[in-house]
């Protein structure tokens, strides 16, 4: 069959043959046994009701297997025979352009470049999963390849409900993932409802066909390290006349966990905040797939010849990435024991699902870890606590010696005080910031500064240059008349695309990020439409985001970290944004429970926008984005935050129609007097 044949087919009729087991690829871990006999029946008939009846006698066994085996239904025969990977727009087939991109979109998602365990159909994060099984995708393909621009496909949590009449203008794809009963929301519903066949954890950018590779979070990173060291260690003030302020960060030693989708990114940022970095990855096949793509300079495993080598770098001022492959517990004790001071430190495991393969237990070796989380949960899970209590220990010898931690979103803080670690204050507050509170949500989150990205449906790198000149010439203009408040996000941003081509970001399809506020993503999005409709541009571009940003995430221990008004606990900003960006113009939307910190912890929304150099989508551009951006920036000013006050004062001045309820500011002595 042809790819087009094979995408049109759907779940073919006959069965297809069964796929080899690909030894080569990294595979997810095996999930815990959760479910009872009688669901086990249950799991089994919901997968076979994607499948004609003549074929379960051939299937029910199989799929029984793969639920033992692995502890969840992939259905891995029906995994497709053509490469995985984005392909220009037009070789798709499709009746609607629209459709068509979300097609790519899907597939860049799934391509073994940028996919965690691609065939468990997992993007990041260890559980971040597109569809919950081959069967799924199929489906979905089948239906995005023949619907119209009049219909919307419905997607719960993987599995496509149908395609329903619809217009225009509605998003052609609405997402749910992890929508639970609130009551019902602990990591082991997850589990169940998974194996089951009926929920999935979405995380955000892989549920919603946005995620771009390791390029979105090095940005994030970049910005965060660098801003770190300017504002904590108060490097700004180290800058000296004709030093360019890089310099004034090298020789710092900054020293974290993690090579995977996301924390993968982590050496890279480093390289280009200027310090040392290094980061401990046990798993050696993800180590060595960072290597190979450039995105760290050296692999060590043994600790007494890295000690010396991370030393030597920090002495000579060396730009570069160290990894060290083995256990970040065993790294963090050995820099105590032997009182290296630390700058900066942090940790990227994948702690939002720590008894699931997201945190590896100091002791054992990744097999030992995986053998004994399926069979003996109770014991990893101790495991993993006593491995938390002992990783804070010497993070706590580190601080006191100097080192400036931050919680990086993965919950760490969280995870290491249900662990009783050595984390909290006597008031009960956590030892540590997390990185929003200190850096990303005052100087970014709170002037609705986020993670604006991009991606060209041509697949040509000539487009995404184009796109970047362009980002350049838009923010350039806009610098020159910024606010002081927001002068040195513009200037980081102009110089992260100057440099993006030279930094080689791009895995897989043909994307850029970038942080910008309300009028930047508007004014940049309307020059690339206007490229596009002067066919500068040699395709359609799909405009998106992360769930890194000031609107579309309520997460209390990441994006909505530095809300203090007692809302942080409350999910409508993140809902209200999702509906209010489906009836705006999205081409597609989609709300998940869980993100990077974990199921039950976090509702977080996205979208996906197709622009075509047409009028409509001006349309859409103008009102989608204008609400995108200052929903959150409204919640954040009504929560008492300085910058976003100014920020939503700003745009109130300059657009007629917006008119937000703003916050009285109380006296806190007159409070206390009135309540005593
Ligand atoms: N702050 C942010 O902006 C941000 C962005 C993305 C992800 N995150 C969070 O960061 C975490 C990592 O994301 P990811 O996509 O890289 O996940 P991932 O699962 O792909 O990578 C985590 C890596 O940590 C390794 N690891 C686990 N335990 C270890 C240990 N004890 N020692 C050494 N290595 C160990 C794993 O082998 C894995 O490769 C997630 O919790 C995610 O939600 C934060």
């Amino acid at each position: 069959m042809t790819f087009h044949e094979e995408i049109l087919a759907g779940i073919p009729a006959r069965l297809p043959e069964a796929k080899p087991y690909d030894t080569e690829i990294n595979h997810a871990p095996k999930r815990k046994d959760i479910l009872k006999p009688e669901e086990k029946v249950l799991a089994l008939k919901n997968a076979l009701r994607y499948f004609p009846k003549e074929l379960h006698e051939a299937l029910a066994p199989e799929f029984a297997a793969e639920l033992k085996e692995y502890g969840r239904i992939y259905m891995y025969r029906y995994r497709p025979s053509y490469q995985m990977y984005a392909r220009p727009i037009d070789e798709y087939p499709a009746r609607s352009k629209q459709a068509a991109a979300i097609m790519a979109m899907i597939q860049n998602n799934l391509d073994p470049r940028v996919a965690q365990h691609p065939h468990e159909l997992i993007i990041y994060g260890g559980n971040g999963a597109i569809f919950q099984n081959w069967a799924q995708y199929r489906l979905v393909m089948q239906y995005l390849a023949t619907m119209t621009d009049e219909q919307t496909l419905v997607m719960y949590s993987g599995h496509p409900l149908g395609l329903f009449p619809s217009h225009k203008d509605a998003p052609r794809v609405i997402v749910t993932n992890g929508m639970v009963i609130p009551n019902y929301s602990k990591p082991d519903d997850w589990e169940r409802f998974n194996a089951l066949g009926v929920s999935q954890y979405g995380q955000m950018t892989a549920g919603s066909y946005m995620y771009i590779g390791p390029q979105g979070i090095v940005h994030g990173t970049t910005i965060t390290v660098m801003n770190a060291a300017r504002k904590v260690l108060g490097m700004r003030s180290r800058v000296k006349p004709g030093m360019r302020e890089e310099e004034s960060r090298n020789g710092l030693l900054f020293v974290t966990a993690g090579l995977g989708g996301m924390s993968g990114a982590q050496p890279k940022a480093g390289n280009i905040a200027g310090v040392v970095s290094v980061t401990a990855e046990i798993n050696p096949k993800a180590a060595q797939k960072r290597y190979e793509q450039g995105w760290v300079d050296e692999l060590h495993d043994n600790l007494d010849e890295l000690l010396p080598r991370i030393q030597k770098a920090v002495a000579a001022k060396e730009v570069v990435s160290l990894a060290y492959v083995g256990n970040v517990v065993d790294l963090w004790e050995r820099l105590a024991a032997d009182h290296i001071h630390v700058d900066l430190g942090s940790d990227q495991t994948s702690l939002h699902n720590p008894w699931a393969g997201g945190y590896y237990p100091v002791g054992y070796t990744l097999e030992q870890s995986k053998e004994m989380m399926a069979d003996d949960p109770d014991a990893f899970r101790m495991a993993v606590q006593e491995s938390l209590r002992r990783q804070v220990a010497a993070i706590n010898q580190l601080a006191g010696d100097g080192m400036y931690f931050f919680d990086y979103g993965n919950a760490f803080l969280l995870e290491s005080s249900r662990a009783g670690a050595d984390i909290l204050l006597p008031d009960g507050r956590f030892r540590y910031p997390s990185y929003v509170q200190d850096i990303m949500g005052p100087m970014y989150f709170d002037y609705g500064f986020g993670p604006f990205r991009w991606v060209c449906m041509s697949e040509k790198p000539s487009d995404l240059a184009k796109t970047d000149a362009l980002a350049v010439k838009v923010l350039s203009e806009m610098a020159e008349n910024s606010p002081e408040e927001i002068a040195g996000q513009m200037r980081d941003n102009i110089r992260w695309i100057e440099e993006a081509g030279r930094n080689k970001l791009v895995v897989g399809s043909q994307a850029r990020i970038l942080y910008a506020d309300c009028e930047g993503r508007t004014r940049i999005a309307l020059a690339f439409n206007e490229a596009i409709r002067k066919g500068e541009l040699e395709g359609p571009v799909v405009l998106g985001r992360d769930h890194h940003d000031v609107s579309g995430t309520d997460s209390p221990f990441r994006e909505t970290s530095n809300i203090y008004d007692g809302s942080q606990f409350t999910a409508d900003m993140a809902v209200q944004n999702v509906i209010g960006d489906g009836f705006r113009g999205a081409t597609w939307v989609s709300i998940h429970n869980g993100g990077g910190v974990g199921w039950g912890e976090v509702i977080n929304g996205g979208f996906g926008m197709v622009i075509d150099g047409s009028e409509d989508s001006a349309r859409h551009i103008r009102e989608m984005l204008f609400w995108d951006v200052n929903n959150g920036i409204a919640r954040r000013s009504w929560a008492r935050n300085g910058a976003a006050r100014f920020a939503i004062e700003r745009e109130m001045a300059r657009t007629p129609g917006l008119k937000v309820t703003l916050p009285n500011l109380a006296d806190e002595d007159l409070i206390r007097k009135s309540l005593n």
